[in-house]
């Protein structure tokens, strides 16, 4: 696909931006962690053929970091030169991907699902971190249509193959049915949790509203935890654990 339609050819009025200021040494532990958890990821879902691996970033919440694991997902994916990545913002009730990035909005998802735009036009390639953006497009009344059948699925089909790796971003399963419905014809779920705000009962909730859907659960995404008040000694962290281990505490 054409590199052309750069990030920087969408920049958005600056003061939008809603990306997370980040000190330095904070960067360095973001990216190590998710470098780990990439690792994790890329190991967990087996390859088909040369199709690319499509995984969804969940969480039972909002506001408990799927838009910023995903990002940070893709950055870590993307780290790895050859890798041709993109990740979709699917939360079409509360879309956040072009705001963390501080782009427009549209065209994305939802314009090239209706015909509107083409999928070159419909999302942008970040140069600088070597992978691609679609944002969730448009505004539309019925978003959950849009991810629910024969359309979505053809669409996912198209994207494993053109890309390496597909990160979906999604709203929270205990809101809205829209990742379950999809979930299964991808190649599995990471679940995120956020240190100090998700609790035990929605995440047990979350994981067996993921399992009627049969969805694979890849592991899960322990997001924001403050390891200086645990006594780990620095500062910011992320954990990762397979599906297996649900219910220990993984380590980062
Ligand atoms: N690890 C983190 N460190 C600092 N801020 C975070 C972290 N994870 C999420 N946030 C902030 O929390 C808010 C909600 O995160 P977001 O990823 O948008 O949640 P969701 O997509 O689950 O609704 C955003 O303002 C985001 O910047
Ligand atoms: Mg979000």
């Amino acid at each position: 696909m054409a590199k052309n339609n750069k990030l920087k050819s969408r920049r958005h009025d600056p003061a939008s931006r809603r990306n997370i200021e980040l000190t330095n040494e904070n960067k360095d532990l973001v990216r190590e962690h998710f470098n780990s958890a990439r690792i994790n990821i890329d190991y967990s879902i087996i390859k088909d053929g040369d199709n690319g691996k499509v995984f969804v970033v969940t969480s039972g919440l909002q506001s408990e970091g799927k838009t910023f694991c995903s990002l940070n997902l893709a950055r870590a994916f993307g780290n790895i030169q050859e890798n041709k990545v993109i990740v979709v913002d699917c939360d079409l009730h509360a879309p956040k991907l072009h705001r963390y990035l501080n782009i427009s909005n549209k065209p994305g998802l939802t314009d090239f699902l209706s015909n509107k735009n083409s999928f070159p036009e419909s999302c942008v390639y970040n140069q600088k971190e070597n992978f691609y953006v679609m944002t969730s497009g448009t505004r539309v009344p019925n978003s959950t249509v849009f991810l629910s059948g024969k359309l979505f699925r053809s669409f996912l089909r198209m994207l494993r193959k053109q890309f390496d790796y597909i990160i979906i971003d999604t709203p929270p399963v205990l809101h809205v049915t829209d990742a379950c419905s999809f979930a299964a014809h991808t190649d599995g779920v990471v679940i995120v949790t956020r240190s100090g705000q998700s609790t035990k009962p929605a995440l047990k909730q979350t994981i067996e509203t993921l399992e009627k859907a049969q969805a694979t659960i890849l592991g899960a995404i322990l997001n924001d935890v403050d390891f200086s008040k645990q006594g780990y000694g620095y500062g910011y962290g992320y954990s990762y654990g397979y599906g297996d281990d649900r219910g220990k505490n993984s380590s980062s």
